[in-house]
């Protein structure tokens, strides 16, 4: 089904009652249009398809516009996100159809009921995080062909995500267990862009990522997704520079500013760095690992764009434990950690 405004536009723009009646006629018709999701509109030869429901939107809008001025300043939105494409330098967004983003998160307080385990993602790796950070991440940050940085990789969420999404990316790990499931993950998933998607053995405070970059021609990378150990919550490995393996808190600082000062060069200037991390505690004290990696970038040439809070998903081991950790919580005076950070920092 495809619908000319051309007419109803043109005869509109005379009167307030003319302009609210054709395009009463308008929504009507659209309204009629039964079980389709989205709907082809033209304006003066350029045609576009709109989500149903978004254009029932914009046309009641400007139909109950308290004033011809107003109805006519919605009547040329219309006509823009038909006739025009905005975008931003540094994603794919339509930012004149920014409405039929729904689905990307806007607000600091991000929470998801289950994970997407949709393709090869899987909850198979302790301690992966689930595959909606990254590809929320990675809509708003970065544009098709762009070179992403995952320098802990874990089981390759983020990769899976850039290989669905057509960005390339490479992705480091010193857990060779992690690299092997990183390649089984990323061989299951189907390609629908033309992407390298790298996984390298390596330990990302000392690799030479210029070397890595000449390789493919590319200057540098667009967005770094960190996904550090939260410091011993879960050991990876036994290599003496696995961030997991740090003896005190302060080392496990230092080894994570030697990662991003490794890291940090390769970042395109005004790009983002998001660092995903979660809080601990140690002996009656919790310890704000979220706020203290912060303040190692913020150590560096970065400003702090956003600190988003994201809730933990019921795992079944945690749901078997909540009764206990709920009396342990009242007896020890603290709260059950429910909520993890995404800090989002833009490169100066
Ligand atoms: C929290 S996990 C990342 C999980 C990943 N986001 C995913 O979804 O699978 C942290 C990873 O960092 C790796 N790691 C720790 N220290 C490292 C280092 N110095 N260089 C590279 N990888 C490291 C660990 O082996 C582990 O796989």
């Amino acid at each position: 089904m495809q619908i000319d405004l051309t007419d109803t536009i043109k005869q509109s723009l005379f009167s307030h009652s003319l302009l609210r009646r054709n395009f009463k006629v308008v929504l009507d018709k659209i309204q009629k249009i039964k079980s389709k999701s989205s709907i082809k509109i033209c304006f003066d030869g350029s045609e576009t398809v709109f989500k149903k429901d978004i254009l029932l939107e914009e046309l009641s809008q400007i139909i109950e516009a308290h004033t011809f001025e107003r109805a006519k300043y919605y009547v040329n939105r219309l006509i823009k996100s038909i006739t025009e494409i905005k975008r931003s330098k540094i994603n794919d967004l339509n930012l004149n159809r920014w409405k039929e983003y729904d689905d990307l998160i806007t607000d600091s307080l991000w929470i998801f009921n289950k994970r997407d385990s949709s393709g090869a993602h899987n909850a198979g790796y302790w301690g992966n995080f689930i595959p909606q950070i990254p590809n929320q991440l990675l809509r708003r940050y970065t544009k098709k062909g762009d070179w992403i940085l995952d320098p802990f990789a874990g089981s390759g969420t983020t990769l899976i995500e850039c290989k669905r999404l057509g960005r390339n990316a490479i992705g480091i790990d010193l857990s060779e267990e992690a690299i092997k499931l990183c390649n089984s993950n990323l061989d299951r998933e189907i390609k629908p862009f033309n992407v390298l998607i790298e996984t390298i053995l390596a330990d990302s405070s000392e690799i030479n990522l210029k070397k890595q970059l000449n390789k493919y021609h590319i200057k540098n990378f667009q967005l770094i997704i960190m996904h550090p150990p939260y410091w011993d919550i879960i050991k990876f490995t036994k290599e003496k520079n696995d961030l997991s393996n740090a003896a005190t808190k302060e080392k496990f600082l230092n080894m994570f500013g030697k990662v991003l000062d490794n890291i940090s060069p390769h970042l395109e200037k005004k790009r983002y760095l998001a660092v995903i991390i979660g809080d601990k505690y140690s002996e009656g004290e919790w310890i704000p690992l979220g706020f203290l990696t912060m303040q190692e970038v913020l150590k560096r040439d970065y400003k702090l764009k956003s600190i988003i809070v994201k809730n933990f998903e019921e795992t079944t081991a945690k749901r078997n434990q909540k009764e206990l950790w709920r009396y342990r919580a009242l007896v020890g005076g603290f709260y059950i950690f429910k909520h993890e950070y995404i800090f989002l920092f833009q490169k100066k």
